[in-house]
């Protein structure tokens, strides 16, 4: 069986590599003709644990495995059983609505090129009723499934062969087409009674984490407000308490948390959804907090120094993705309160470019003298490790943290702790 993924990003890639893994013959289509060439060359396009090597050791070298149509494709490769996955980027609209234009325009291409027994499954994000839509208005459109991609980005190649996945259907055979495809993947395979189940399980599981994050941040608030430790509270509420289980405060960004709670709430007409709106707007909010309190602590020289660690919009796993990331949001805060683009550095060990006029750096021996302040973004373990800590203690006069840290030795003592005080 051939397996043809048309966008060939974070979650068409990795997908990719996982089916090839288990012996499909994989294909890839992409419009961005740097990916095709990239993935012709067995170069991974972005930092995800274990794709470079999968790359290396499971695709034929030689033959090209990347086209950036899918005409160019089928003039190489004769038609056969196949399974077509649609993983385009779902960008929000001005409106904050999922835009459906680039999905509906694909599988309107992935039809033409559709045999009887063939399955289109959709992996995007999307709002609830697309895939019900896409069969409706598609002309030809028969077997068609959505199935969830719930992996978190770092983990991703591991996660795909172990955590269970969710099928559904635009018929019986559409559903089972899905799961036979999946199961040789994962063990665990789960079919969903309809298709907007399967589309609703995916929003429902992030969004859920999002409110888990926007109420750990309000605690932080409080327990701020009242000098408690809310990293103790969390930690000592949850400890054998079953029914709690409450999230550590900190940033809540990337591609998929940062707009899942709008799809959702765009799938539903009534005003409850401002709940997790609400919540998605205090996520949103921690960020000017910090910029405030840099403020408050600034003096008026204008060749203030700020490190900023943590680029990718998480630590842990690692990832070198910045979609979604509060380090931008920062960059301008910082810029708007007067800071100079040359006096601003960000470290982060995997990402290299960054924002034209913004040194990033890598490794701790490339950091220079002394600094103002530091905000740390992430919780990467390089943020966390004795060199670091000396180097802030040493170096450093204010400390914002969106995570906890010890800094007892810190020059000045002024810190603020948006996610937690030691
Ligand atoms: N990144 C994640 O961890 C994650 C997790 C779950 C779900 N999702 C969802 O999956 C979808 C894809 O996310 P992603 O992170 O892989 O996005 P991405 O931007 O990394 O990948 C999308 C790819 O599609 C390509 N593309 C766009 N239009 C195309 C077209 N017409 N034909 C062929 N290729 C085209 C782009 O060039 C890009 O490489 C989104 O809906 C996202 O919300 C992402």
């Amino acid at each position: 069986m051939r397996v043809v993924i048309v966008g060939a990003g974070y979650v068409g890639l990795t997908l990719g590599v996982a089916a090839a893994k288990v012996g499909y013959e994989v294909l890839f289509v992409d419009i961005n003709p740097e990916i095709v060439t990239s993935l012709n060359k067995r170069q991974a396009t972005f930092y995800e644990k274990g794709l470079q090597e999968a790359l290396d050791s499971l695709f034929t070298s030689g033959k090209d495995i990347a086209f950036s149509n899918l005409k160019d494709l089928f003039i190489c490769h004769q038609p056969k059983q196949s399974v077509f996955v649609v993983s385009l980027g779902t960008p929000l609209g001005p409106d904050s609505k999922a835009l459906l234009t680039p999905i509906l325009k694909v599988t309107e291409e992935v039809v033409q090129w559709m045999q009887s027994n063939d399955l289109l499954i959709l992996r995007s994000t999307v709002a609830v009723g697309t895939t019900r839509h896409l069969l409706n208005t598609v002309k030809g459109l028969q077997n068609i499934s959505f199935c969830p991609e719930r992996t978190i980005e770092g983990k991703a190649l591991e996660e795909l062969h172990t955590l269970p996945q969710v099928v559904s259907g635009s018929s019986p055979l559409a559903r089972d087409l899905a799961s036979d495809f999946f199961r040789k993947i994962t063990p665990d395979v789960l079919q969903a009674e309809s298709l907007e189940t399967a589309e609703l399980i995916k929003l429902a599981s992030n969004t859920f984490r999002d409110l888990n994050f926007a109420y750990a941040n309000l605690l932080a608030l409080i327990a701020n407000e009242h000098g408690v430790n809310v990293n103790e509270l969390i930690n000592l509420s949850n400890f054998r308490y079953e029914r709690n289980i409450i999230a550590l405060p900190g940033l809540v960004g990337g591609p998929c948390l940062e707009k899942d709670a709008y799809i959702l709430a765009q799938s539903y007409p009534g005003s409850e959804s401002r709940l997790i709106l609400e919540a998605r707007k205090l996520n949103e909010n921690m960020v000017p907090r910090a910029i405030k309190f840099i403020e408050t602590h600034s003096t008026k020289d204008s060749n203030l120094t700020v490190l900023v660690c943590g680029a990718a919009f998480k630590g842990r796993p690692v990832t070198s993705d910045t979609r979604g990331s509060f380090v931008f949001l920062i960059i301008d805060g910082l810029c708007a309160s007067g800071f100079k683009k040359e006096n601003i550095h960000v470290l982060d060990p995997v990402v290299n470019n960054l924002v034209p006029g913004i040194t990033v750096l890598n490794h701790l021996d490339q950091l220079q003298g002394q600094y103002d302040f530091m905000i740390q973004l992430t919780n990467h373990e390089l943020f966390e490790s004795p060199p670091f800590n000396s180097f802030i203690d040493e170096c450093v006069s204010h400390v914002v943290s969106f995570w906890p840290r010890k800094i007892g030795n810190n020059k000045s003592g002024k810190s603020l702790y948006l996610g937690g005080v030691n």
